[in-house]
């Protein structure tokens, strides 16, 4: 304790905020492994299998030899699980051809297995800008797959999305999102379909100002998807705190009914209760703001008493 400051050790609530093992400065590998049970993790088309998208290099880009997305099956709380991470600072996240179908065949054998008896769920580290603009069609079809092998899987066994930061998840991955039994997020995570640069630059500044942070994190951010219940949990940004989430998540099993199949909920928890006036307005619909570190409030997104729904509602 002695290497706090005393601006610290005077606030207790700042104490998680200092010990925290950060999981957003994390690696997409690092992270995958950080979810599982110590040592149980097995890498599958490592880098050294070599399996890189051979799209990029004649556009003058450098491919990378995962192409941006890791596959590791181990152990989530002593059950078998799989973890797809994306790797954010690679091409944006965004999703191509191989590293798409990495993704799209983790889920499948996954759906496989439990199908044939071997219960697994699988897990989703979602730092990404969506479909791979250089690889274009060939993205999307990767998406689909991606989709197609979730919903199978997500019937049999939960399919937990996590959204760290300081990405995000965007364009066609967020339609995973959407897809996934539970969402998890940081406070640093944010979720939405268009980025707010596509978004003015489609349809102008007067519809979204990208350089207006605070927008942004109105309408993207955690405390508004928490809220109108596009997300599950928010948590710290602390490794302990993320595998707790997603223990959490997945030991409230597969539900009944899945958030997507909920639109009228959804809608209805989106519409203004003042004809429109404060659309984007946390406090116009009576949410929160998302506490920001160092804020009081931080204290509530401690691992043992993070902001939870699912399992424990
Ligand atoms: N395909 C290829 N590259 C992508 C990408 C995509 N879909 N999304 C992001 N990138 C790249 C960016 O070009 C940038 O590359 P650079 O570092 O070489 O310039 C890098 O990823 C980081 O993106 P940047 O926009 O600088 O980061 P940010 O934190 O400001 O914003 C996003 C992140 C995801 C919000 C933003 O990149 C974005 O809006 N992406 C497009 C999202 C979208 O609308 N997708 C629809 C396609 S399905």
């Amino acid at each position: 304790m002695s290497d706090i400051p005393a601006s610290v050790a005077d606030r207790p609530e700042l104490q998680a905020l200092w010990h925290r093992h950060s999981f957003v400065e994390l690696d997409a590998r690092a992270r995958a492994f950080s979810l599982l049970d110590e040592d149980t993790g097995q890498e599958y088309c490592d880098p050294f299998d070599r399996i890189e998208s051979p799209w990029l290099e004649p556009q003058g880009l450098v491919p990378e030899s995962d192409d941006g997305l890791v596959v590791v099956k181990g152990l989530l709380a002593g059950e078998s699980c799989v973890v797809i991470g994306i790797e954010g600072a690679f091409q944006g996240g965004s999703i191509g051809e191989v590293s798409g179908a990495k993704a799209a065949c983790a889920l499948q054998l996954a759906a496989r297995d439990a199908r044939t008896g071997q219960p697994i769920s699988a897990v989703l580290l979602l730092e990404t800008g969506g479909v791979r603009l250089q690889e274009g069609t060939l993205g999307l079809n990767a998406v689909a797959e991606i989709l197609s092998a979730l919903l199978e899987l997500r019937g049999m066994r939960p399919v937990i999305g996590v959204v760290a930061g300081p990405l995000g998840s965007y364009g066609g991955m967020s339609i995973v999102a959407g897809l996934c039994t539970r969402v998890v997020l940081t406070h640093e995570g944010r979720l939405g379909f268009n980025g707010a640069q596509v978004i003015e630059s489609e349809a102008g500044v007067a519809e979204f100002d990208s350089s207006d942070h605070a927008l942004i994190w109105s309408v993207n951010g955690p405390a508004q998807r928490y809220a109108t219940g596009l997300a599950d949990a928010v948590v710290l940004d602390d490794v302990p705190a993320v595998r707790q989430a997603v223990i959490t998540a997945v030991a409230a099993g597969v539900p009944e009914h899945h958030r997507s199949e909920e639109l009228d909920v959804l809608a209805a928890r989106l519409s203004p209760s003042d004809g429109g006036q404060a659309r984007f307005s946390l406090p116009g619909l009576g949410i929160p703001v998302a506490p920001s570190p160092g804020q009081d409030s931080l204290a509530a997104s401690h691992p043992g008493s993070a902001q939870q729904r699912g399992a424990e509602s």
